[in-house]
């Protein structure tokens, strides 16, 4: 079969707030029709952007999620001022060729007696995992019923959020889900900065600061390239440069298998260099493969 033909960028975006709404959209299209699926919490960047065309050039439709998940903040996370800017996601939707937004209601999507919940067990004990208890457990869920909702042919996600990404592939793979995962490489600005929702929390100050980051992961990638494998040097390299950025506070930096997302002390397979660091009050994370 010969690559889908993606619509033209100027067709009209479907917005669906209800599950039954977005349903008897996706029950109208063909049988063969292939849905490429972005799942995003809104305030779109061009990270978001390179999923959608990513999407659009393996599959005939793109549908979009915007849905500020609750059940995947700590209660003392950013869930209230998490940035919703609804009417500019659609626009940059539309202007992107998506075929359709999804942006259900919190309170139809996990109506009050709602208690089903998905776990990928093990991965989740490092790095945001630690940090954030029940973090994945809101996404697993979450994900899994957007799945379920939007039955997508293929899923992107985007590698800065990596360890997301991997739990999401194992319980796809785990629940034998009939998707392809796709995981699509960070976006960065010009200063190497990744591209996140949260950075509009950043005064300019800590935004220069915050491109001690990539700066620092990019060190030790080449270091890695150069034969470096010991996770106590490769680490030490992405400290030392955050550390010259005076961060309110660094969660973690860690060097993990990326088969396990375990810490390793000598890096011998595909492997992940990650970090997460305060500046101010935002958290930020960022990674770089090592395969
Ligand atoms: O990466 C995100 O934006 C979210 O975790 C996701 C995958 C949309 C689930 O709420």
């Amino acid at each position: 079969m010969g690559r889908p033909t993606p619509r033209p960028r100027s067709d009209a975006v479907e917005i669906f707030t209800s599950i039954e709404g977005y349903r008897a959209w996706r029950n109208g299209l063909a049988p063969d029709a292939t849905v490429g699926f972005a799942p995003t919490m809104g305030a779109l960047h061009p990270g978001h952007l390179r999923l959608v065309a990513e999407s659009r050039k393996a599959n005939a439709f793109t549908v979009v999620s915007v849905f500020v998940n609750p059940l995947q903040f700590g209660p003392a996370e950013d869930f209230s001022r998490y940035p919703r800017p609804f009417d500019e996601d659609v626009r940059l939707c539309r202007e992107a060729g998506v075929a359709a937004v999804f942006a259900p209601e919190a309170a139809d999507f996990y109506p009050p007696d709602f208690s089903s919940y998905c776990e990928v067990e093990g991965l989740d004990e490092f790095l945001d995992g630690a940090s954030r208890p029940g973090h994945f457990r809101g996404v697993c869920t979450v994900v899994l019923k957007l799945f379920n909702i939007v039955k997508p042919r293929r899923a992107y996600f985007g590698q800065k959020d990596i360890q997301q990404a991997l739990i999401l592939k194992k319980l796809v793979r785990d629940l034998s889900v009939d998707l392809e995962m796709q995981i699509v490489p960070t976006v960065r600005e010009a200063t190497g900065l990744a591209l996140s929702s949260r950075n509009v929390y950043l005064t300019p100050d800590e935004k220069t600061r915050a491109t001690a980051l990539s700066r620092g992961l990019f060190l030790a990638r080449e270091a890695w390239a150069r034969g470096e494998r010991s996770a106590r040097a490769l680490t030490g390299i992405l400290r030392s440069e955050i550390e010259s950025s005076r961060p309110a506070r660094i969660d973690y930096i860690e060097a993990v298998s990326q088969a396990d997302l375990r810490p390793a002390e000598t890096l011998s397979g595909p492997s992940v260099l990650a970090v997460a660091a305060f500046y101010g009050k935002t958290r930020l994370i960022d990674n770089v493969l090592l395969d």
